[in-house]
């Protein structure tokens, strides 16, 4: 059962809607010309459509044949604020902004999975597709989830996919468990007492507290943290003073924290907190800590994951569907919806598209080849988990 013929019929179709999507992006929450543009085509299809779903999100509804349970699937819209270094024809059109991440290809593979479910209806119970905004930091599933999602499409299970481009294309890797870390941010400021840079003993000199800070914080990973389990610290800017001969009055020190585990988070929120007030106070000044949660931690369940890793194998061959993949530290907001729902994140390998693998980088672009690979994944979570009786 490889992929879906139809679907692979509609190869030069979701080609088109692809790079129309990448030529004209949109940033988180202003995805008005994507989202219509999906209302639209889920519309002509005969699929119910709800717009502006946190902000500007579109959720389209397609009943089976008879009975059964309600399976969420999920893509999302928005691009990144930066220039696009490509030069295809269907470049970024718009100066600043660039699907950078692929989104583009993600809303164009539900776009194909629901005109095929739309079509064929060779399922039992409801498809809810979930398009939604502000993947990229500003978290679009959650507004949608604050907006009533769940309430007003209720789903017994969610499903999302992101390309890969490290990984071949036509490869799938479906992880139970963390998969990709939560993301948070801290800004810590000390107050220390300025001075005459030749005078240091007048005053109290937030540069060395915050030196002092930012190598005791690594303890918090090497001492702090199980070793079994994982973190990372990382300090990415410090911020004092604008003159050589000036020791100045504060600093400020700010960075990401990443994790997999909630006990790990609580105790790095903790432990960065008791580390800076108390170096600070030692040395005579002070600090103040604002910690700040992102994303949590995306995290597949173990029995939506053996589901799709079944269904993957079905349309790319078991020997495709990889078991080797490592967690990421990277985050991803599909993580708020498998806090509600159980579900599955599967990553969709998409190299030898572009000049660059690395998505977020000005020479990444989504590899076309793969859509109708991702699309059928999509058709066939439905199918194969709510089968017509
Ligand atoms: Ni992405």
């Amino acid at each position: 059962m490889p992929v879906i013929n139809s679907i692979a019929a509609m190869e030069e179709e979701m080609t088109a809607w692809r790079r129309d999507f990448h030529m004209h992006p949109e940033l988180a929450y202003q995805e008005t010309r994507t989202a219509g543009i999906v209302a639209e085509k889920l519309k002509s299809w005969g699929i119910e459509v709800k717009t502006e779903i946190g902000k500007t999100g579109v959720v389209g509804v397609i009943r089976g044949a008879g009975d059964g349970p309600s399976i969420g699937l999920r893509a999302d819209m928005d691009a990144l604020p930066m220039d696009e270094h490509n030069d295809t024809p269907w470049k970024s059109r718009t100066a600043g902004v660039m699907h950078a991440c692929g989104h583009d290809g993600h809303t164009t593979m539900l776009l194909g999975a629901a005109k095929y479910l739309a079509e064929t209806r060779n399922f039992a119970g409801t498809v809810n597709v979930i398009f939604q905004p502000a993947e990229e930091g500003f978290a679009g599933a959650k507004a949608m989830i604050d907006d009533g999602l769940f309430r007003d499409f209720p789903c017994d299970q969610v499903y999302g996919l992101h390309n890969w481009p490290q990984m071949p294309a036509g490869s799938i890797a479906a992880v139970p468990g963390p998969i990709m870390a939560a993301a948070d941010k801290f800004d810590i400021t000390i107050r220390g007492k300025g001075a005459h840079g030749a005078m240091p003993h007048n005053g109290v000199d937030p540069v060395v507290i915050g030196a002092q800070i930012v190598t005791a914080l690594q303890s918090l990973v090497s001492r702090t943290t199980d070793p079994i389990r994982t973190a990372v610290i990382s300090v990415t800017m410090f911020k004092a003073g604008n003159a050589y001969n000036v020791i100045p009055d504060h600093a400020v020190l700010s960075g990401t924290v990443r994790t997999f585990d909630g006990r790990v988070q609580d105790r790095i929120e903790a432990g960065m907190k008791s580390i800076a007030e108390g170096i600070a106070t030692g040395m005579g000044g002070r600090a103040e800590v604002d910690y700040r949660r992102g994303y949590p931690a995306t995290v597949n369940h173990a029995r939506e994951t053996e589901l799709a890793r079944s269904v993957a194998a079905g349309v790319v061959g078991a020997e495709n569907v990889r078991q080797d993949v490592e967690p990421t530290m990277g985050a991803e907001d599909f993580s708020f919806m498998l806090q509600e729902k159980p579900g599955c994140y599967l990553w969709l390998g998409g190299g030898g598209g572009a000049p660059s693998e690395n998505v977020h980088h000005p020479q990444y672009d989504f590899n076309d080849a793969i859509l109708p690979i991702g699309a059928s994944v999509l058709a066939r979570l439905v199918e194969d988990l709510q089968p017509k009786r």
